[in-house]
């Protein structure tokens, strides 16, 4: 899906972005430009930034940024 019709941005650009490092509204402006023209795409863009850094930073998947299960082991 189109977030940015202006500049041609999509969901995935985001998500490449957000694995590349991106963090803020800003980040993708720089790297992609979204918001760069009309503005419009600004609220859906920070949403799909905010989706995919959730992702990428689920509990289960990235320890450092969430809770760390740990599963004890007996000594033996
Ligand atoms: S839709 Fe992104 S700047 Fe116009």
């Amino acid at each position: 899906m189109y977030v940015c019709v202006c500049r041609a941005v999509t969901e995935k650009h985001i998500e490449s972005a957000v694995n590349a490092g991106a963090r803020r509204l800003r980040d993708l402006r720089t790297q992609l430009g979204v918001t760069e023209e009309c503005g419009r795409c600004a609220k859906c863009a920070k949403q799909c930034l905010e989706d995919a850094v959730g992702q990428q930073c689920a509990p289960d998947t990235h320890p450092t940024c969430g809770p760390v299960s740990f599963q004890l082991q007996e000594a033996t």
